[in-house]
């Protein structure tokens, strides 16, 4: 714990934040093995690696956490937490494929070991398990919410690839693109509990807003990263994104502020999807000097704070205060 003189609060450590949820956590962790129990080898195999290579497993803390503020949880709390991090996972493997990325948490992704072929369809096989577990909620708002948030993650991941390769990419268009494909997921994880707590629909709707800030802030942070930090922290590859053909928030400060050199050398490796000309210090120096990793932190510190702000209305728990210390370890996160 340590106090934050800047905003007179007092902010929760990482361990501090899933010390409050770890026994729900370790629950958690019993149901996303039964899930990925299947007959069919190639499934449990390809569902179980993921899982059992970790991650960081916020979108359950959050969700946990929420449920814990608002009263307590129940079986079935611990179930959607397991079904979210289970959707996430599911995404997970598909973008890898979209994106041909051959490292995930540290190991060798599943497409690298199982191929795309059979990567796709145990991704398909996870998402239709997640909606089975959810179905037994026999929650209608809860199944609703589910498949809005696929939805809108599959139409985050379209709309990328529409724009792969294109330097003329606005921010309303980046934005748009992590709220769908990362920050709706987010918000689930807060709404669903206000949803199960039979919470008044101004408060559902609240956390539902509270937690599109909290995925906004982090995605905003991922794009970051993706440039400022290292494989060996992060556990998937970095600088890949431009690589990708894939223009992000901070490369796009860059291209609005840099200068006509510094737009050639985004635009060379668009064109020559590597970094082969143009090395990614290069890019990262670039983005430096128009202000892009300054501006796309004061942005994802712009959403947290409207998070906070939010979270502030409810009672003062511990739960409360953990909430309310996610974002910095969102926006402080290494990896
Ligand atoms: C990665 O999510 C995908 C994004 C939305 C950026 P996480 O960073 O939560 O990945 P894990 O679960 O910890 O591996
Ligand atoms: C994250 O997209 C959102 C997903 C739907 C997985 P990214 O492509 O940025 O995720 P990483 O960086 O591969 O984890
Ligand atoms: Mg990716
Ligand atoms: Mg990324």
């Amino acid at each position: 714990m340590s106090y934050n003189a800047q905003s007179m609060k007092t902010v929760l450590t990482q361990q501090e934040i899933y010390g409050l949820v770890a026994g729900d956590l370790v629950r958690v962790e019993d149901e996303l093995k039964v899930y990925t129990r299947s007959s069919i080898e190639p499934i449990s195999e390809i569902g179980r690696y993921l899982i059992d290579a970790g991650g960081k497993r916020v979108r359950p803390a959050l969700l946990l956490l929420t449920a814990r503020m608002l009263g307590g949880i129940s079986d079935s709390t611990i179930r959607l937490a397991a079904v979210m991090e289970f959707i996430h996972n599911a995404t997970l493997v598909h973008d890898d494929v979209i994106d041909g990325s051959d490292t995930r948490r540290g190991r060798p992704s599943a497409n690298a070991n199982w191929g795309n072929a059979m990567t796709v369809l145990a991704g398909d096989w996870l998402y239709m398990e997640s909606f089975a577990v959810a179905l037994g909620e026999r929650n209608f708002d809860v199944l609703n919410t589910l498949i809005g948030i696929t939805q809108k993650m599959v139409e985050g991941e379209l709309l990328q690839l529409t724009l792969v390769g294109r330097k003329d990419v606005g921010d309303k268009h980046l934005l748009d693109i992590a709220r769908r494909k990362t920050a709706h997921l987010f918000s689930g994880c807060m709404r669903l509990p206000a949803i199960v707590a039979d919470g008044d629909p101004d408060s559902v709707e609240k956390l539902t807003r509270i937690g599109m800030n909290l995925g906004m802030s982090f995605q905003l942070v991922d794009d970051l990263l993706d440039l400022t930090s290292t494989k060996e922290a992060m556990g998937k590859p970095v600088a890949s994104d431009l690589k990708e053909g894939k223009v992000t928030l901070p490369v796009y400060y860059a291209l609005e502020q840099g200068t006509a050199e510094d737009r050639r050398m985004v635009e060379l490796v668009l064109e020559e999807r590597d970094f082969r000309s143009v090395k990614p210090e290069d890019i990262l120096e670039l983005v430096e000097r128009a202000d892009g990793v300054k501006r796309t932190r004061v942005l994802a510190a712009d959403f947290a704070r409207q998070a906070i702000r939010e979270l502030e209305t409810f009672p003062p728990t511990p739960y409360r205060d953990a909430i309310i210390s996610i974002p910095e370890f969102i926006i402080n996160r290494q990896m």
